[in-house]
């Protein structure tokens, strides 16, 4: 045994890791012990006030990525603020809102003002309370279902309320999109699963009786028909960060939030015809919401998937009916990450093994278990792939890889500790060696690089929205935003952070908050992107206030599980 060896360069960034573990020894790193626990109360972290806060408390103080002490011990991350205020009790984050009064409006960009009035003005209210924000205000454009709260869409809105000391908003969301839950779903003459939550709702106005009554999608309206498997994932990681930041652990205990959750967990916990811990899904049923080619096993639903879990871990009573899903996660959680550290994973070693691959191997000692054709490998890899660094492709399946590299998929990787420490690193290794074609002129892109010509043709049908670098096909979301910053903080990175966040404030608000760019660069605001898209406007504060104040990172930010932590061995077989 051997311990983890780091080499940090002069810039204070690691460049190298060497005596690392095997896939195999990942798989001794037990999930399965929590099994063994004895039932134990609601694990809910106690709130405290802002200013009980210290920087060596949090999440990146505790973190397995280096932290780098000056000679007064003062730590150098502090060095990449800007300016870090005390906190006082019961003070907002420091943010030049309409509502805060906190007398530190010459330190933020004039934009965080901008931006909370938009926020402020996308605020949707039923029967008095607010319940969730618009998607997009552009009243310049068709308004399609843009005018609806998508559940994806309110979750940077949810942070930058929460982060903002405004829960209220918050909580009436998760209630209310649980009551949607309950509502009869089907499509045709066919019935949903009773756990699948919306992907929108909307609020409808009757002038005539004075009434609201509320319209929900769970893919029966959305465009291609499909449930989104994200929404249940987000309620549940919502759910976590209202609890972790207000402290209030009483609205998770509810009996209808536990029944909520566990009706999600039926659907991905369910037992079928599977080979594989990861979860099955349709083309578009996730933020790329249009035929993409992200089917099959996708990164972006897979992360979500294990974050969903562990929080649910963290929220679930051990009552009679919480305590078999606990097991069953617990379960989950143990193949999900072995399968995902094993087989998603790719760095140079990685791809060189791969592109060596001999095929049509069976029984249990192939090496390509797959069986993918080192022909199907796709030129650009060989010229992405930097030296140090790497990522989780975007899908695996049988005979498939697909190399593409997906941005949400592997911030929430990082956020959730999906990714090893060492994995977590090299993502972020990644994106500073290739941040021309990852971040550009305009953070970042959904995906890299773009279907072209043929490719585009079939895997998307032709789709004219999702042309090459436009859209979910290679276009520049600036909601990614606050995604980049959380995983840039907790690997101790804030000025590559902060480096995208001076990108976005050199057009953002002068473009009107576009939903997206177009362009290898993300130079031009996208051919159909609607303006005052409120999650690009949410990002950008929750990026901004989390960077301001790194102690918010712990509402969307999961410890790597000790148990889960791999044994460091030296091997030549592993190479992150
Ligand atoms: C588009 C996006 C989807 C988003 C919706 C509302 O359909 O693809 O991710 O939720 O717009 O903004």
């Amino acid at each position: 045994m051997s311990t983890l060896s780091v080499d940090v360069t002069q810039n204070g960034s690691v460049k190298s890791m060497e005596s690392l573990c095997s896939a195999a020894e990942i798989e001794e790193s037990d999930f399965l012990r929590l099994l063994e626990r004895p039932p134990r109360p609601l694990n809910i972290e106690r709130h405290r006030s802002c200013d009980e806060r210290s920087l060596s408390e949090l999440s990146i103080g505790l973190s397995p990525y280096p932290t780098f002490r000056n000679a007064d011990n003062s730590s150098r991350f502090m060095d990449h603020l800007d300016v870090v205020f005390p906190l006082s009790p019961g003070r907002r984050s420091g943010f030049n809102t309409p509502r805060s009064q906190n007398g530190f409006e010459t330190q933020t960009h004039p934009m965080v003002a901008d931006a909370w009035e938009a926020l402020r003005r996308s605020l949707v209210y039923f029967r008095g309370l607010p319940v969730g924000t618009i998607a997009a205000l552009d009243s310049s454009e068709e308004n399609l279902n843009y005018d609806q709260v998508f559940v994806r869409d309110f979750v940077p809105s949810a942070l930058a309320f929460l982060m903002n000391g405004e829960p209220e908003i918050v909580k009436n969301f998760i209630l209310k999109t649980l009551r949607l839950q309950s509502w009869e779903k089907k499509i045709d003459r066919f019935q949903l699963g009773e756990g699948v939550m919306p992907a929108s709702f909307k609020v409808l106005h009757d002038p005539v009786r004075n009434t609201e009554t509320l319209m929900a999608d769970f893919g029966e309206s959305a465009i291609g028909r499909v449930a989104p498997v994200d929404s249940g994932f987000w309620w549940i990681i919502l759910l976590r960060a209202y609890t972790r930041s207000t402290g209030d652990s009483s609205l998770a205990e509810r009996p209808e939030c536990q029944k909520g959750m566990r009706l999600i967990l039926s659907l991905c916990l369910s037992e079928g015809f599977d080979t594989f811990p990861t979860l099955l899904c349709a083309d578009g049923c996730s933020m790329i919401d249009r035929r993409m080619g992200v089917y099959g096993y996708p990164i972006e639903i897979q992360a979500l998937f294990f974050m969903a879990l562990r929080c649910a871990l963290l929220l679930l009573k051990q009552d009679t009916e919480g305590k078999e899903f606990v097991e069953r996660i617990a379960k989950r959680l143990h193949a999900l990450s072995y399968h995902m550290r094993s087989y998603f994973w790719l760095d140079l070693k990685q791809l060189n093994d791969i592109y060596r691959y001999k095929t049509e191997e069976y029984s249990h000692t192939a090496v390509n278990k797959f069986n993918v054709i080192p022909d199907s490998l796709p030129e650009w890899i060989f010229d992405f792939m930097p030296t140090h660094g790497g990522y989780f492709i975007g899908n695996v399946g049988p005979s498939n890889m697909d190399f593409r590299w997906f941005c949400l998929g592997n911030c929430i990787a990082i956020l959730s500790s999906l990714a090893t420490p060492e994995q977590s690193t090299a993502i972020m290794d990644l994106i500073e060696s290739r941040w021309e074609e990852l971040v550009g002129e305009m953070p970042l892109k959904v995906c890299y690089p773009a279907l072209e010509s043929h490719e585009w043709r079939i895997i998307t049908g032709c789709d004219p929205k999702n042309t090459r670098w436009s859209y979910h096909n290679g276009g520049s979301w600036p909601v990614l935003l606050w995604l980049l910053t959380a995983a840039c903080i907790k690997t101790g990175r804030p000025q590559t952070a902060r480096r995208a966040i001076e990108l976005a404030e050199t057009r953002l608000l002068k473009d009107g908050w576009p939903e997206y760019y177009d362009g290898k660069l993300g130079r031009y605001i996208g051919k159909q992107a609607r303006k005052l898209q409120t999650w690009s406007i949410a990002g950008y504060l929750v990026a901004k206030m989390m960077l301001e104040d790194p102690s918010h990172l712990g509402m969307v930010s999961l410890e790597e599980d000790k148990q889960t932590k791999p044994v460091m061995k030296r091997s030549s077989s592993w190479t992150f």
